[in-house]
């Protein structure tokens, strides 16, 4: 089989495209060639710019492939040039979407992919959804043969997954100083998070796959914890207590709208999902990574290079700010009482 991956070296798709080189796929990439550090080999990589037109028309010229998946299309416009794009050289299109686009607020109910997908606080979201309703437009008018993938909070070698940047060491390095780290609500919220290794047992499951064509898939694992647990077990990794501070989502989002919307519009939900039709095509899909292994495995790559471990310090300085405010507001509560 024959595939592309626009992106490649990704979060999820570099896990993606280690284990569809294994499975004997001859597998393209498509990117500008900026992580040399994930360069794999025994696939071709085609560069151009996604922005580029006339650069994508030259990369493609004459190729045809069995499926495409995009991973870095989020608004309806990248939608709509892939599927000029590969209408006909493609003989399946996979959108990479979001398990942020399920109904917010969040009624508590397991999710599956009939739950109604509607997301008033992140634009991000309502991108995501617009991107799946030109997709099944196309797919009703033209019979483009689109499959949608919904993938949840999904970490690979390391990502350090937290309510906060978790593509960056910003939450660990605040627990590794002693400092205090914000948890969203009383932190008990159910949160599922999901190795990109085992994600790609089910991305890679439905490529090929007449079964996906004109449906929607969401591939997440089947540990959920809660984000105290969650930031207890990273914590535990890194042999420190964690100064967990309970902050209500609204209060952050009042304090920094930035981070309120993805708290409103994702993490503050609890986010519990059922699988079943992805396991019915994809048997051997599972959760075989346990955040404990992820964890380990992820904060062993960070320290084997210093310059890995990368801190945003924007977010950290807006943490900062947000426990300032919230112990702030919570004295002034207890000196009126
Ligand atoms: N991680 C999660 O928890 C999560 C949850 C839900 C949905 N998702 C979805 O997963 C997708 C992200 O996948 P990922 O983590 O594998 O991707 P990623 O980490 O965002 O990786 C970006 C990849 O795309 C390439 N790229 C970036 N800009 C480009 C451009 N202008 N032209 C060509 N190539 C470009 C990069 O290579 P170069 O820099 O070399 O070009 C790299 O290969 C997104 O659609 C996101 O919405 C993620």
């Amino acid at each position: 089989m024959r595939v592309l991956f626009i992106g490649g070296t990704g979060n999820l798709s570099y896990e993606a495209s280690l284990r569809a080189l294994d499975r004997g796929i001859e597998l393209f990439h498509l990117n500008r060639g900026s992580r040399p550090d994930r360069a794999i080999p025994g696939l071709c990589t085609l560069h151009a710019d996604v922005r580029d037109r006339d650069a994508l028309e030259r990369v493609l010229s004459g190729l045809r492939f069995d499926a495409v998946v995009d991973f870095i299309a989020y608004t309806p416009e990248d939608v709509a040039r892939d599927i000029e794009l590969f209408r006909d050289r493609a003989a399946q299109y996979v959108f990479i979407s979001s398990a942020s686009v399920y109904r917010k607020p969040g009624t508590g109910q397991v999710i599956t992919e009939s739950t109604r997908l509607h997301n008033p606080y992140w634009g991000y979201a309502r991108a995501k959804i617009a991107c799946e309703r030109r997709l099944e437009a196309e797919g009703a008018a033209s019979g483009f043969p689109y499959t949608i993938v919904r993938p949840s909070h999904t970490y690979g070698r390391g990502w350090i997954p937290s309510a906060f940047s978790s593509g960056s060491f910003t939450v660990p390095a605040r627990i590794l100083a002693g400092k205090e780290i914000v948890v969203p609500g009383d932190g008990q919220t159910l949160w599922t998070i999901t190795h990109a290794r085992d994600f790609s047992v089910g991305l890679l499951g439905l490529l090929g796959r007449a079964e996906a064509i004109g449906e929607a898939f969401q591939i997440t694992g089947d540990e959920a914890l809660t984000w105290d647990a969650i930031h207890l077990a990273l914590a535990r990794a890194l042999g420190k207590e964690a100064r967990i501070v309970h902050i209500p989502s609204e209060f952050i989002a009042r304090a920094n709208p930035a981070m309120g919307e993805r708290l409103l519009g994702d993490k503050a939900w609890s986010s519990v999902f059922d699988c079943a039709k992805l396991k019915r095509l994809v048997p051997e899909f599972r959760t075989t990574v346990s955040l404990a292994e992820g964890l380990r495995e992820s904060l062993a790559w960070l320290f084997e290079d210093d310059s890995r471990r990368i801190i945003d310090t924007e977010t950290d300085a807006a943490i900062e700010r947000i426990l300032a405010t919230w112990h702030r507001a919570e004295a002034a509560a207890f000196l009126s009482d």
